[in-house]
């Protein structure tokens, strides 16, 4: 017999069949209710064992963690909390699992302790249901973009360039680390490496990304990207995933509508199709928060805090206005900020970002119009000539989720900043194509997608919300 999935056993119409489940057990009682779970859904199915009739040998192995196959009649649950369970006939131990060994124990674990073992806490329901809710969001990303025609385009992982001009990068070679190959001035000879020239995992796959919406109109990519930065904050991975879409004649203000239209959309689409998940994460935030002092806490719980999102526009703020705010701001008065905001120009900080979604405005805000000097090259100037048309969205308890802008389309204006800033233009000679060919207004961004799942899923530390977390020092798996 084929087994059935426990997400579909459970929303089954018709009991008294003769069923097959798979799965790990989560727990054993009283040497006769097992409850199964196989990773459909975050609800198990409870399988009661006639015990009387299944030998001691077998009931023993029946332990945490072990893979079982259960076999039995769907029937209708005397039991509280659940709709069915399955009357086992037989059951098979696929896989043991030792109880004194086996990590994952059905109590509480601190989250430092599952991403030890993050190999194992995708067992747990909490991670079960962040990687369920991580995929379904995933979808939604392709399906906003693909229903809109947008083209899906897979920019390099290794690259020359370094779009974001951050110099954080981390370097690929196959040079030898010893008897380097070196130039006459010592340095090293990168015309012997693999590529004949110096290369490195891609920042952002921006301005590949650019050259593809000149031709195709309106594209995205969604892919890994990478940075060097040594943050070890809650909010920073060496190897994120992120979302870029670029679109031909769009200015800022579409920019915009774009992106609060595509994350609008993607919220829903999870809140529509991880019910069951969302409901248990927003559970766990609650009973995490328990332990925290009051101001700490989430204003709203996790689901009431996502239909927010939908609800309400995002509010759109420049830079200048949101200085003016943050100079007459309390914490800033009592120098409780850790940088003090004196003058227009200055670079905002995550607590500044912070207080102005959490405490000012409460709700998601799109800064624009950035001084030039503390954004990327490609950002269109404005005609101040002292700002450009960058835009970030800021998110409570995120702070920027995305980051991004009208790009100079402008050659002339373009060449004077890459020179300004000693960007080498013969290396982005491909890119400065774009604006001496057939050269247009266009506008795109960057989503954090591990950011976006925080946001969803309630985690607080973006350790949580990405498989196999890459942070300084750590590259476990
Ligand atoms: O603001 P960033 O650096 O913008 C770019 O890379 C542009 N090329 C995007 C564009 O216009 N096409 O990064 C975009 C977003 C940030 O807003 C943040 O959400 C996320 O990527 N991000 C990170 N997420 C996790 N860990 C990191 N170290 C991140 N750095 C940026
Ligand atoms: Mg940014």
């Amino acid at each position: 017999m084929k087994h059935t999935k426990v997400k579909d056993l459970l929303n089954s119409t018709t009991t008294l069949q003769e069923v097959n489940a798979k799965g790990w057990v989560r727990t054993f009682r009283n040497n006769q209710f097992i409850a199964l779970n196989d990773g459909s859904t975050i609800n198990n199915i409870q399988c009661v064992v006639d015990f009387e009739n299944t030998p001691e040998e077998t009931l023993k192995r029946v332990t945490t963690g072990a893979a079982v196959s259960v076999t039995g009649t769907l029937v209708e649950s005397k039991g509280a909390g659940q709709k069915y369970e399955i009357q086992v006939k037989t059951l098979e131990i696929l896989g043991d699992s030792d109880a004194e060994k086996f990590p994952m124990q059905p109590k509480k674990h601190s989250l430092e302790f599952l991403r030890e073992n993050a190999h194992l806490r995708v067992r747990t329901n909490a991670f079960g249901a962040i990687m369920r809710v991580r995929s379904v969001l995933s979808f939604a990303v392709h399906k906003y973009f693909q229903e809109k025609g947008f083209v899906y385009v897979n920019t390099p992982i290794i690259t020359g360039s370094d779009a974001e001009g951050a110099g954080e990068m981390f370097k690929v070679t196959a040079l030898p680390f010893d008897n380097t190959p070196r130039t006459e001035d010592g340095k090293v000879n990168y015309k012997e490496d693999f590529f004949g020239k110096e290369t490195n995992l891609t920042v952002s796959g921006q301005l590949e990304g650019e050259t593809f919406a000149m031709a195709l109109g309106q594209i995205y990519t969604f892919g890994p990207t990478f940075r060097a930065e040594n943050s070890n904050t809650s909010r920073h991975l060496a190897e994120f995933w992120m979302i870029e879409p670029e679109v031909a004649f769009n200015d800022l203000d579409d920019n915009m509508d774009l992106a609060e239209d595509f994350i609008q959309y993607v919220i829903k689409y999870a809140l529509d199709n991880c019910g069951d998940d969302l409901k248990f994460l927003e559970g766990r935030l609650l009973e995490e928060e328990k332990s925290k002092p009051q101001a700490d806490r989430s204003e709203m719980p996790l689901l009431e805090k996502l239909n927010f999102v939908l609800e309400n526009n995002f509010k759109r703020v420049s830079y200048t206005e949101a200085i003016d705010i943050l100079r007459d701001s309390t914490p800033n008065k009592k120098k409780k900020f850790n940088y003090i905001i004196n003058e227009w120009g200055a670079d905002l900080q995550s607590e500044h970002e912070r207080y102005l979604v959490e405490k000012h405005f409460k709700c998601p805000v799109i800064l624009f119009d950035y001084p030039a000097n503390i954004k990327a090259f490609y950002m269109r100037l404005n005609e101040d000539g002292k700002t450009v048309r960058a835009m970030d969205i800021l998110f409570p308890g995120i702070g920027e989720i995305v980051g991004g802008s009208e790009r100079e389309e402008r050659y002339d204006v373009l060449i004077e900043k890459m020179k300004a800033l000693e960007i080498d233009e013969e290396e982005l000679s491909w890119y400065l194509d774009t604006r001496r060919f057939g050269s247009a207004t266009h506008a795109g961004f960057g989503l954090g997608f591990e950011r976006l799942v925080l946001f969803v899923t309630g985690m607080t530390n973006i350790r949580d919300v990405i498989p196999f977390p890459r942070t300084p020092g750590n590259a476990e798996f």
